[in-house]
């Protein structure tokens, strides 16, 4: 997935930049897991897009059937532990942040080695546990000079629920995205609104995810200079 036009200039030259992508998932047992429908179109929109801004880019991703962008290294993980473990590791050098994985709030408590067989069971409870909140433990530990971007994938209460987690998380910018048929998750376009941490609002009209990612780092580069 490449960006639709080569810009001519390259003002990410000399930063790193850290993308999460795609879903986590946690294991039930070897043959089952929770999990989500995100595809990582946007995360590998957004990876490909910093590269032809001429950024070193980490891309940390779940399970998705993309093709690595091209001059982007790729870590692929599986579990929101994984992607925790490997997000906190790959921010310590990064100057810009972006986390649109979708990433599991719940892990069953135990993933079992061997397949779960039905008939030793009648009903059958899952014992849900939290998994921590990677984006939340990276906004907690931003450095001045980093920039820190999430996404928050809503039903309702867009802005008010986005607004919280860009204050909760300690976030620069955080894209509100509304879930329902035909944007966001699995969608090959999406229409976003961006908040910034100064308040300002600008909501955008919808289109592909490669043509989003190349708005949103221009968005990015900008308000960084600022
Ligand atoms: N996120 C994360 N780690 C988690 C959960 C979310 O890093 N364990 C990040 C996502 O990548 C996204 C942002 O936090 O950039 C918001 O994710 P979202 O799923 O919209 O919200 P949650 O924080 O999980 O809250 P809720 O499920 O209550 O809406």
């Amino acid at each position: 997935m490449q960006p639709l036009k080569k810009p001519a200039r390259k003002d990410l030259k000399g930063l790193k930049v850290l993308v999460t992508a795609g879903p986590t998932r946690e294991h039930i047992d070897p043959v089952r897991f929770l999990s989500n429908p995100s595809t990582g179109q946007m995360g590998y929109a957004l990876a490909a897009a910093a590269v032809q801004q001429g950024a070193r880019v980490t891309l940390i991703s779940g399970p998705v059937s993309l093709e690595k962008p091209q001059r982007v290294k790729l870590i692929p993980v599986v579990s929101a532990a994984d992607m925790y473990r490997e997000s906190v590791r790959a921010a310590k050098p990064a100057d810009i942040i972006i986390m649109t994985a979708a990433v599991a709030d719940y892990r069953p408590a135990r993933s079992l080695q061997k397949k779960l067989k039905k008939e030793k069971r009648g009903k059958l409870k899952l014992h849900l546990v939290p998994t921590r909140d990677i984006l939340q433990t990276l906004g907690k530990r931003k450095r001045r000079d980093q920039f820190l971007v999430g996404f928050a994938a809503e039903t309702n209460a867009l802005l008010k629920n986005a607004r919280r987690k860009l204050e909760q998380k300690n976030l620069d910018l955080i894209i509100a995205n509304r879930v329902k048929a035909g944007n966001a998750f699995g969608s090959m376009t999406n229409q976003v609104i961006l908040i910034y941490s100064d308040g300002a609002v600008k909501s955008l009209p919808k289109m592909s995810k490669v043509r989003l990612a190349t708005k949103l780092i221009d968005a990015i580069i900008q308000n960084r200079a600022m």
